[in-house]
């Protein structure tokens, strides 16, 4: 019974933001860090269904905040929102992403496509790290997560841009780490494999594949948004305390296996 009650709150007394929480991945985490007592700020451009996620959840705790990650003003107004609604920010979790236009050939690709991509993807995540950071310094702690992908370690999963863009994101994880562990704040990175999301599902068909063309080396096991959101939930609490620096891949064993030379096929 104790244990139970401990790990229901595992947020409880902690303030959050999460980018891109109007849906998938975002919107899971949001419904969980909720369920587990955080007071949550959700940053979107997607303003209905934001709404919409936060009516499902308490309202009285739960707050949506128009943002457009690539604009620093945005960002700033979100962090300033929090801070005088709440009196604090706890956790950062920059969520917000796109896949981009999908094509193969390096040649057929745009450089307004791929700036986009890197604009969102790592331009957004540096603009939500240094903001957080900026309340986060004086009050010496807080958690910062970033959003990488099985993109950030490995190259032919998705496009030049996305590829670039989360291998950015990690990189830049770690430095923030760095720079930001000296005040005692923690910056973490969560890697998803092919979450079937319908933004997944819809670049997935325009690169030829399905759902079921996604494998790991576990049997049975298929990839939820809550199962990222549950690794976001433990780099946002005290759980995890001494953990800094981190590329936490959720792909169920498939970034470690070479299945072209696998001696257990
Ligand atoms: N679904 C997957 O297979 C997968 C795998 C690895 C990593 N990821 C990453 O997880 C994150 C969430 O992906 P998802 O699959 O849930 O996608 P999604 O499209 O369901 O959610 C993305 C959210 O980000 C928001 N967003 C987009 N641009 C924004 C901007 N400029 N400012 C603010 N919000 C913006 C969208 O409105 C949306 O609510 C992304 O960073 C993505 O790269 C997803």
């Amino acid at each position: 019974m104790v244990t139970r009650i401990i790990i229901y709150f595992r947020l409880e007394g902690k303030v959050a933001v999460i980018t891109g929480a109007a849906s998938g991945i975002g919107e899971a985490a949001a419904k969980l860090f909720s369920k587990y007592g955080a007071k949550l700020v959700i940053a979107d451009i997607q303003n209905d269904l934001a709404q919409k996620v936060c009516r499902d959840l308490d309202p009285s705790s739960t707050t949506f905040v128009q943002c457009d990650v690539t604009k620093e003003e945005d960002l700033e107004n979100v962090v300033d929102i929090v801070v005088s609604k709440y009196g604090k920010l706890d956790i950062m979790y920059n969520n917000a992403g796109i896949m981009g236009a999908v094509k193969s050939n390096i040649l057929d690709n745009e450089k307004s496509d791929f700036e986009k991509v890197i604009s969102i993807n790592l331009v957004g995540t540096f603009l939500g790290i240094k903001q957080a950071a900026r309340v986060m310094i004086p009050r010496g702690e807080g958690s910062i997560i970033t959003t990488g992908s099985v993109s950030s370690l490995i190259g032919g999963v998705c496009t030049h841009a996305y590829t670039s863009s989360k291998h950015g994101v990690l990189g830049l994880t770690r430095n923030a780490a760095v720079d930001l562990g000296r005040y005692g704040i923690r910056v973490n990175c969560v890697s998803p494999y092919a979450v079937l999301t319908a933004s997944a599902i819809d670049t997935l068909k325009k690169m030829g594949k399905e759902g079921s063309d996604v494998y790991s080396t576990l049997k049975g096991a298929a990839l939820t948004p809550n199962d990222v959101a549950e690794t976001a939930v433990f780099l946002a609490s005290d759980e995890s305390k001494y953990v800094s620096g981190q590329n936490f891949i959720v792909d169920g064993g498939f970034t470690i296996e070479n299945p072209g030379l696998s001696m257990f096929k």
